[in-house]
């Protein structure tokens, strides 16, 4: 993404903000409330036509100004809210929308559908069944259920919105092996979170927003030389290193 701006009524969200994306790699995206992550996010998914900036996918500039648009493109995002269907099964909900191409209704449709949400869900050891009600699942199976619909689509951009807010530690530490299993499929995983600990513990590299403006970026392995650093207590801070001040970090860190 390249120098994205989106304003709303008297809000600049976001100015002149650039992003770059690896296949493979867990991107954190930071920043304080407000700082425009949802907005950019959102931007990618296709929700905000009105953007300005480019985007390219694969090296080719996509105007991404409808939903349909970024799916086709293979992104996929789970949002702050999440938004399953409680009364349809695990699988409806997975293939919500999609599942009426068969020209044959309900019962085939449905084998076929359980299948193949049960095929996924078994591949991230979700330890969900694909014939359960959504509104029996706890918010975090509901979450590895919105990734499951993530996956489902082939994304190759999979972008989780503060997947953690009403999550247990256990739940997140299930959560963390979700998204590594996808993230060796060779997807590409975009984490927003304003907590520091679980983007350290999740992230290969870091985009941190401030008031709508791209702050800091940290290239790959500064983001394992700031998490040693936090844990000798020594460098608590966001402040994330240009790429060309990381040796004189390696060396205050060392
Ligand atoms: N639909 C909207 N209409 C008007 N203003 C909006 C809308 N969505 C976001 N904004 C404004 O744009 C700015 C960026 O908001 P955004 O939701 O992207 O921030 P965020 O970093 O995701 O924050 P949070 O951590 O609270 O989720 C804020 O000033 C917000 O009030
Ligand atoms: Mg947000």
């Amino acid at each position: 993404m390249v120098g994205i701006s989106k304003s709303f009524t008297g809000t600049d969200a976001l100015r002149n903000v650039d992003l770059e994306i690896f296949t493979g790699e867990v991107h954190g995206l930071v920043g304080e409330n407000g700082a425009g992550k949802s907005t950019l996010m959102k931007v990618l998914a296709g929700l905000y036509p009105d953007y300005s900036g480019e985007i390219f996918f694969e090296g080719r500039a996509s105007r991404i100004h409808r939903p349909r648009i970024a799916r086709e493109l293979g992104i996929a995002m789970v949002h702050q809210e999440l938004s399953l269907v409680a009364d349809l099964s695990v699988a409806e909900n997975i293939f919500l929308g999609r599942e009426a191409r068969s020209r044959f209704p309900a019962l085939i449709n449905r084998r076929q559908i359980e299948k193949e949400a049960g095929a996924i869900l078994t591949q991230i050891e979700a330890g969900i069944s694909a014939t359960q009600r959504v509104s029996e699942l706890s918010v975090a199976k509901q979450q590895l259920v919105e990734i499951a619909k993530g996956i489902s689509m082939h994304s190759q951009v999979l972008i989780l919105d503060e997947p953690t807010s009403s999550l247990t530690e256990p739940e997140i530490r299930d959560l963390f092996r979700v998204i590594r299993t996808t993230k060796e499929k060779g997807v590409a995983i975009i984490y927003i979170s304003h907590k520091l600990a679980e983007i350290f513990a999740i992230a290969d590299r870091i985009t941190v927003l401030r008031d709508g403006v791209k702050a800091e970026f940290s290239p790959r392995w500064t983001v394992g030389r700031r998490r040693s650093c936090a844990r000798d207590g020594r460098k608590k801070s966001l402040r994330l290193l240009s790429p060309d001040s990381q040796a004189s970090s390696a060396r205050s860190c060392a």
